[in-house]
């Protein structure tokens, strides 16, 4: 009798103890705030030292979090936001070579299956806020028919900050979507503030039952239309009087609209007590376009080049990572990363190991939040083989073969409108080292690889192909060996049928 009674208590102790044990492995499913940052540069946070356009919200969480110093992103926008959902390299989904134009019939291939989809077979309930970008030309690739419970945002690259219009040459038309349905009434409603609305709105709605994915994929800090490319609010505008520089104080003014997304996603998650168990991941798409680069005024100085370079400037990408699950924060990593790693790093994070020989990327969660050596040793830049550019990075060494615009954007651009020169100098000395005097003139990519040790020299001042043979050899070797991977580009010709114009001036889907 007492025996039973024994192993009755001891079943029941076991029963509770797994019970327990899944109950906490359920609630250890963190919540997930994906914020990507359009065209952000190097040079356009105070993170990252400069003083001219503070970003005091950005900043906080980041230094409560871990920088990610060494992280890689793309050059573009559609190749970034294919990596970032997939964890595969834009050589294996087919979108390394250049963006998606809007009428042309293309998107992310509908086999590979995407980040929220993985988060959803979790148990998650995903969202997602903003620009698209992988495909809209028929309605099997709209973010709602990707995983996402919903999507409020843009389908085209880009948009208009106020009357949500998105042009392209001569094409023009309205691209703002409520669920897959066009929103007309939103004209002079500043997008980052109305993205952010609507992200504070699912977050206090957010049944907590469930874990959440967000994704807010926003319009800042990219241009918009041609014919008025650089829109911030006034209130936003009049705190930067000190930068002289029209383009520049323009752009100042929409990261300060990003500021204070940032802050005000972070409280609406502590309102809804969910930032105990939330990671909030901040990354740019790409490299900043600078100097009047796609009408922006972005900056990455001291690194190298712009967005759609392979130079650091294009493809070292500003980003953090926020949660109070990070076992070690509060540091600057310098971890080499890839954009590709955030699929199996969140899945990690959330419970599942990704054993799939396809991905690229890499499970970076144990090291982003414990510290110690990255598990990744390489990463593919790039491979555009219509375009002739390549570059890799292998442990301390960058090989970049090829340039995009014959070289023209390959230089060093420092901020426009900055009062102090000297402090920009002082602050890119201690980045670079001193500058050497012969520079540009001894790396030609074009006709030969140049070699840099990013380690020593993030910014790319001093080629060392010549006094290196066998390293440039060790990466054409791995280059090559990638390079036989490489899926032809997805791109297609526009077709006309896609042109707004048929659809009452709104961008829409034209193929069944
Ligand atoms: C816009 O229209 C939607 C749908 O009819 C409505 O729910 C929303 O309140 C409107 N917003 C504004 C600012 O008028
Ligand atoms: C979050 O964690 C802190 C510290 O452990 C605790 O004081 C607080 O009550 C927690 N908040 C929620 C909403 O769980
Ligand atoms: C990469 O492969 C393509 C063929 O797929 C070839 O034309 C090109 O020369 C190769 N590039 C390098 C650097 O090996």
């Amino acid at each position: 009798m007492e025996d039973l009674c024994c192993i009755r208590l001891g079943l029941a102790w076991l029963i509770w103890s797994i019970r327990r044990v899944c109950t906490l492995a359920v609630d250890s499913r963190p919540n997930i705030i994906l914020i990507v940052a359009d065209d952000l540069g190097w040079n356009d946070v105070s993170f990252h030292g400069s003083d001219q356009i503070p970003t005091p919200h950005i900043d906080r969480l980041a230094k409560q979090g871990v920088v990610l110093n060494n992280y890689y992103v793309t050059p573009i926008c559609t190749p970034s936001r294919s990596s970032l959902l997939t964890g595969r390299y834009p050589v294996h989904l087919g979108t390394q070579h250049n963006v998606l134009y809007a009428t042309e019939p293309w998107g992310l291939g509908l086999k590979e299956q995407l980040l929220p989809e993985y988060l959803n077979g979790l148990g998650y309930t995903s969202h997602m806020i903003g620009k698209w970008h992988l495909g809209f030309f028929d309605r099997k690739h709209l973010p709602t028919r990707r995983g996402f419970k919903s999507h409020f945002g843009y389908w085209t690259g880009h948009a208009d900050y106020f009357d949500h219009t998105a042009q392209e040459w001569t094409e023009w038309g309205l691209d703002l979507r409520d669920d897959d349905e066009l929103v007309r009434n939103l004209t002079g409603h500043y997008a980052t503030d109305l993205f952010t609305d609507r992200a504070v709105t699912l977050i206090a709605n957010h049944d907590k039952s469930q874990p959440l994915f967000l994704y807010l994929a926003h319009l800042a800090v990219h241009s918009a239309n041609q014919y008025d490319p650089l829109q911030t609010t006034r209130r936003y505008y009049e705190r930067f009087p000190h930068i002289r520089h029209p383009g520049r104080r323009l752009f100042a003014g929409m990261i300060a609209g990003l500021d204070e997304s940032v802050e005000r996603v972070y409280h609406a998650l502590v309102r809804a007590g969910m930032d105990n168990n939330t990671m909030i991941i901040f990354t740019t798409d790409n490299g900043g376009p600078a100097a009047g680069f796609d009408d922006n005024y972005a900056n990455n100085y001291p690194l190298r080049g712009v967005k759609d370079t392979l130079w650091e400037g294009g493809v070292r990408g500003t980003a953090f990572i926020w949660s109070k699950l990070l076992a070690k924060p509060r540091r600057q990593s310098t971890q080499l990363m890839h954009i590709s790693d955030w699929v199996p790093t969140l899945l990690s994070a959330a419970g599942q190991k990704l054993n799939d020989k396809k991905l690229d990327g890499i499970d970076m969660w144990s090291s982003l939040s414990n510290g110690g050596p990255s598990p990744r040793k390489e990463v593919l830049l790039n491979i555009d083989h219509e375009r002739g550019i390549y570059a890799l990075r292998r442990g301390q060494y960058k090989l970049i073969l090829g340039t995009t615009y014959n070289g023209d954007w390959d230089g060093w651009y420092p901020p426009e409108g900055e009062t102090s020169r000297t402090r920009t100098e002082e602050r890119a000395t201690t980045i670079c080292g001193p500058v050497p005097k012969v520079r540009a003139t001894s790396c030609q990519p074009m006709r030969s690889a140049c070699l840099f040790n990013v380690e020593k020299d993030p910014c790319e001042h001093t080629n060392l192909a010549d006094d290196k043979p066998e390293v440039v050899q060790r990466l054409m070797n791995r280059l090559k060996a990638v390079n036989a991977t490489v899926m032809p580009p997805r791109n297609v010709p526009a077709d006309p049928q896609g042109s707004p114009r048929l659809y009452g001036y709104a961008w829409s889907p034209w193929k069944e």
